[in-house]
């Protein structure tokens, strides 16, 4: 014991760091750490390395004492993680703790559904505890930051990442953003559980031309302003503490390279004081973008454009200190840069006690509930024939056929690098676990679900001859949606089509229920089956809670956060899209044979396609009708100062209890710039017993409805607005106020 203690008193005395006290400000802290450091001592703190081997060589060990690196990301065991920190801590000349970043983006060792399928859930509570989670298993081993949440607005499904978004719409965005941030952060980022997020990216990624990822991004300021920055600012204001920027040009200037984003809005407007880092060699990568003519000038653009932090590549360690040199950059951006990332080490109490022991991050009962229920809440009943769900006990046998009713890495999804599928449960396990293996009958059908190769179809026809209901298990692996994983179709891969007609011509129900990262275009299918399940990638319990679902164990809740079209030619397609000036009247469709010279229908639509989506945004069906009624204002009348309630009366006509997600949509019906024709201002989950009736009140004030005006100023316009309160972004029970002038 003494010898122990001895050795823990040496240590704690060589990891004396020389930030002062733990309990002088931040600020002064800061300041006594920057005012002892040497430029490379600077400059290895704004580099980030992905490349901390296993274990620690001699050599990273030795860069570690000098303060080579102040951050890893992605990189390294728990131990060697714990090792290097211990080196830097207490053989390094200023102490400076070491930290180290991953992207745990919806998971780390509990794998939840993916964030556009979190999203779906309209569960803002759910989704922090998740994130709480993920934070507890992620910090255990050593990780103190994470690369999430990603608040990219997604409006393009043929972009792979829509899989890591919150989808469509930045009301909602910002508030699964919100919730992220919480349950990463916890109530103190110096709980030693806590992770700091990570915004990103920042900002317009989404809206990559043609759904190619890393694509230019062409947005109007007031477009960027109303749509694509907002979830960052809902954020930020829960206490986000750093910021990643994106791979792409913004109106031709790169988001890395950015001063506009970076110093005027997040920095100026925002009073941001945390840390921008770029993404993964997004510094270089600015002369790719042909904005660069070399590394030394990407440096010095990044710089003063505000990031500090490079990830991975090596533009500021190679060029920085001869860019000040010479002069050409002031040493105070450095200053400046250092400064925001000792805070950030400061807040997360990096600087104080003894290094973390290391632990192993486990899935326990509770994070497995978790994932349950937030499996079962993402996951969208798109249609349900003649109530052909939940399945009746009567059925007694099941054939569960297709690519993902049993592949536990497609269903943990993208973005999943520390899952393991020994953790997952599928969608097989689950339904034998529930029935009995002898009333389930297996067949994969296709080895994969990009597979070609029809071989296994006779054994999917045969188990569907022997069973009752077929649950056919479709989709898109994982490694379809993500980073670079953009398609130009959007199909069901490979032979899934094919799978499925054949499978309809056994007579037998049918059941699809289908696992991807993005909204599929699946008419042919879906009008072969008698009722479609959308489950995303569910993560770990996807499989119990796709079984709970389909027998009624749980009723589905979910809605979708983003719009499913009917074609990939209808993208960019959404909810909130401005009318035009000739609207078309709905199934307004085709131009018939003979049709004379001057046809009708100048209207904007398409003549091949209804233009309707396949499913709206906010749309998910449930096994109870929920009757909505009796809307009703405070007011007819709302003045710039005041507050307006609009209420309205859900009623569970069921004979089971449920959760509805009750939304509530404006349209201003006139502004001096054109709004689209119904905008997301408020949602709520409403718990109902069978017969009973809720009523259901929203807010709201003149701020609510403000926009970007022609000349960028925020405002909110006098005049008429109408007011949904819907079960999705296409119906609802409507009235309308008016806002008065100021003087009126
Ligand atoms: C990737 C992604 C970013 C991620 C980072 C680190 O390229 O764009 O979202 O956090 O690199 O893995």
């Amino acid at each position: 014991m003494g010898r122990t203690l001895g050795a823990l008193i040496v240590l704690l005395f060589a990891m004396k760091s020389f930030a002062g006290p733990p309990d002088a400000s931040i600020e002064q802290r800061v300041d006594a750490v920057l005012s002892r450091m040497t430029l490379d001592e600077k400059l290895g703190q704004m580099s980030q390395s992905t490349s901390l081997a296993t274990p620690l060589s001699d050599p990273m060990k030795e860069e570690i004492r000098r303060g080579r690196w102040g951050s890893f990301l992605n990189a390294g065991s728990p131990a060697d993680r714990a090792e290097a920190q211990r080196i830097a801590r207490s053989e390094s000349r200023l102490k400076i703790p070491l930290l180290f970043g991953r992207d745990v983006v919806h998971g780390y060792r509990t794998i939840f559904p993916i964030p556009l399928g979190q999203a779906a859930s309209w569960d803002p509570a759910l989704i922090e505890q998740a994130a709480r989670t993920a934070a507890r298993e992620a910090s255990a081993e050593g990780i103190r930051w994470t690369f999430a949440p990603m608040l990219d607005i997604a409006r393009d499904p043929r972009w792979g990442r829509i899989a890591e978004s919150p989808g469509e719409d930045p009301y909602i965005a910002g508030i699964v953003g919100a919730a992220m941030v919480r349950g990463f952060q916890s109530a103190s980022l110096r709980d030693p559980s806590a992770i700091a997020s990570c915004l990103k990216h920042f900002a317009g990624y989404g809206g990559a031309e043609a759904g190619r990822d890393y694509n230019p991004v062409w947005l109007p300021e007031g477009l960027l302003r109303d749509v694509y920055l907002p979830p960052f600012r809902v954020s930020l204001a829960a206490g986000a503490v750093s910021v990643m920027t994106a791979f792409n040009t913004l109106n031709g200037v790169p988001a890395t390279g950015n001063p506009f984003l970076l110093r005027q809005i997040l920095r100026g407007e925002w009073k941001f004081d945390g840390v921008v880092v770029s993404d993964y060699e997004a510094i270089s990568n600015m002369v790719a973008h042909g904005y660069a003519a070399n590394d030394r000038e990407a440096a010095s653009e990044a710089l003063r454009a505000g990031v500090d932090m490079e990830m991975v590549s090596t533009s500021y360690h190679d060029h920085l200190k001869s860019l000040i040199a010479s002069g050409d950059l002031p040493m105070k951006l450095v200053d400046e840069a250092v400064r925001n990332i000792l805070r950030l080490k400061l807040r997360l109490g990096l600087f104080d006690g003894p290094v973390s022991p290391v632990a192993q991050a486990v899935v326990t009962t509770e994070s497995r509930e978790l994932a349950h229920r937030l499996a079962t809440e993402s996951a969208v009943l798109l249609k349900n024939e003649g109530h052909l769900l939940p399945l009746a006990d009567s059925v007694r046998s099941v054939a569960v056929i297709g690519p993902l009713a049993d592949s536990p890495i497609d269903q943990m999804g993208s973005w999943a690098m520390d899952g393991r599928p020994e953790y997952v449960n599928t969608p097989l396990a689950a339904i034998r676990q529930m029935l009995g293996s002898g009333r389930v009958f297996y067949a994969s059908g296709l080895q994969n679900s990009r597979s070609t190769d029809t071989s296994g179809f006779a054994a999917a026809l045969e188990v569907a001859r022997r069973a009752n209901v077929i649950l056919l298990f479709l989709g898109e692996e994982e490694i379809l949606s993500g980073e670079a994983r953009s398609r130009a179709f959007l199909d069901l891969p490979g032979a899934q089509e094919a799978l499925t007609s054949e499978i309809a011509r056994s007579g037998k129900p049918v059941v699809a229920i289908i696992q991807a990262g993005r909204p599929l275009t699946f008419h042919k299918t879906e009008a072969q089956v008698g009722a479609v399940l959308w489950a995303w990638h569910p993560g770990i319990m996807g499989g119990p809670a796709i079984a709970d679902l389909l027998f009624g164990r749980a009723i589905p809740s979910g809605k979708l956060t983003v719009t499913f079209p009917r074609t990939v030619g209808q993208v960019p397609i959404y909810y909130a899209h401005l009318n035009t000036g000739r609207p078309p009247a709905i199934n307004e469709l085709g131009i018939p044979v003979g049709t004379p010279a001057e046809p009708t229908g100048y209207t904007s639509k398409y003549i091949d396609v209804d233009f309707t989506p396949e499913y709206p945004f906010g749309f998910g069906l449930s096994y109870i009708d929920f009757a909505y009624s009796n809307i009703r204002l405070s007011a007819t009348t709302l003045r710039e100062a005041g507050v307006l309630t609009v209420s309205a009366d859900i009623t569970n006509r069921g004979r089971l209890p449920g959760v509805e997600v009750v939304q509530f949509y404006v349209h201003p019906v006139a502004a001096s710039v054109a709004q689209p024709i119904r905008l997301l201002k408020g949602f709520r989950r409403v718990p109902l017993q069978p017969g009973e009736t809720q009523t259901v009140t929203f807010t709201i004030t003149a701020r609510d409805l403000a926009f970007y005006n022609q000349q960028m100023q925020l405002v909110s316009e006098p005049g008429r607005y109408q007011v949904w309160i819907a079960p999705d972004s296409v119906r609802g029970i409507e009235s309308e106020f008016t806002m008065l002038r100021q003087r009126q």
